[in-house]
């Protein structure tokens, strides 16, 4: 039983699919539509829970999400892709080639890591998940997000980030607390990273508070064929505070794909 999740489909050729992350939807990928459209057919979702996606009746996994993704792509006929992840979309991606890898031609990891949630970091997500369901979402999004942006857009980009906020106070907490247990239960797929024989993208923000770039240096030796891109001045969202590196990063990618 799959989720049927709303999604953009844009462009012709080879498929491009962008996952979204935690408390974003397909629209966070906004600033990357135009571009990639000149280099293949463009599917993003919403999530479950996300945008135009209803959250279902089913418990999230990880795995979960990477058979909804693989649904839509049936649904299309879509053979193989390039399947690429912001940060939980990242996780979302290393199940779905954990699970499928004859699927994809190539997969990138965007402020993403193939590690699983420390002990630590289990923790705060279950003090985030008890103050959801006193709060709701408005006042937890209002207080993490600014987290997920560097000190140069924290300084100069405060309307950035505000516009994040406002855009996504409504979410469903049903929905954040499913990805938030979902991501707390999700497995070490460093063994995906070593296994796949595909290229690896991975793109690093310098100022990543979410995901230290050093952490994914570190994972970045494992796959046979990889790209690694440090953005500068970036936090967690260098689709949205450097737009014009982030394309270009991404076109070299699926180029390099297209030719190899
Ligand atoms: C995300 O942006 O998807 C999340 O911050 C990832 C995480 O918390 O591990």
């Amino acid at each position: 039983m799959y989720n049927e999740l709303f999604c953009q489909d844009e462009g012709a050729g080879a498929s491009i699919v962008l996952l979204h992350g935690f408390a974003e939807d397909g629209t966070v990928w906004d600033n990357q539509l135009e571009a990639l459209q000149t280099a293949g057919r463009l599917i993003i979702p919403d999530l479950p829970g996300s945008g135009r996606s209803p959250l279902g009746g089913t418990t999230l996994s990880m795995e979960s999400m990477a058979d909804d993704v693989l649904a839509l792509l049936d649904r299309r006929g879509i053979e193989k892709t390039i399947l690429i992840g912001h940060s939980m979309g990242g996780y979302i991606s290393l199940a779905f080639a954990a699970r499928h890898p004859g699927r994809l031609n190539a997969l990138g990891l965007f402020h993403s890591t193939a590690y699983p949630d420390s002990e630590e970091k289990k923790a705060i997500r279950r003090k985030a998940i008890e103050f959801i369901r006193a709060n709701g979402s408005a006042p937890f999004i209002r207080q993490s997000t600014a987290n997920l942006f560097s000190p140069l857009t924290r300084q100069h980009r405060p309307e950035l980030i505000e516009s994040v906020i406002s855009r996504y106070a409504n979410f469903a907490p049903d929905a954040l607390i499913g990805y938030y247990e979902a991501m707390i239960a999700r497995p070490d797929r460093t063994a995906v990273l070593r296994e796949f024989n595909g290229p690896v993208l991975f793109i690093l923000g310098k100022d990543d508070a979410i995901i230290p770039a050093q952490q994914v240096l570190e994972q970045s030796w494992m796959p046979a064929i990889a790209q690694i891109h440090i953005v500068p001045e970036a936090g967690h969202e260098a689709m949205l505070e450097n737009p014009k590196l982030s394309n270009q990063l991404l076109l070299d990618f699926i180029n390099f794909v297209s030719e190899s």
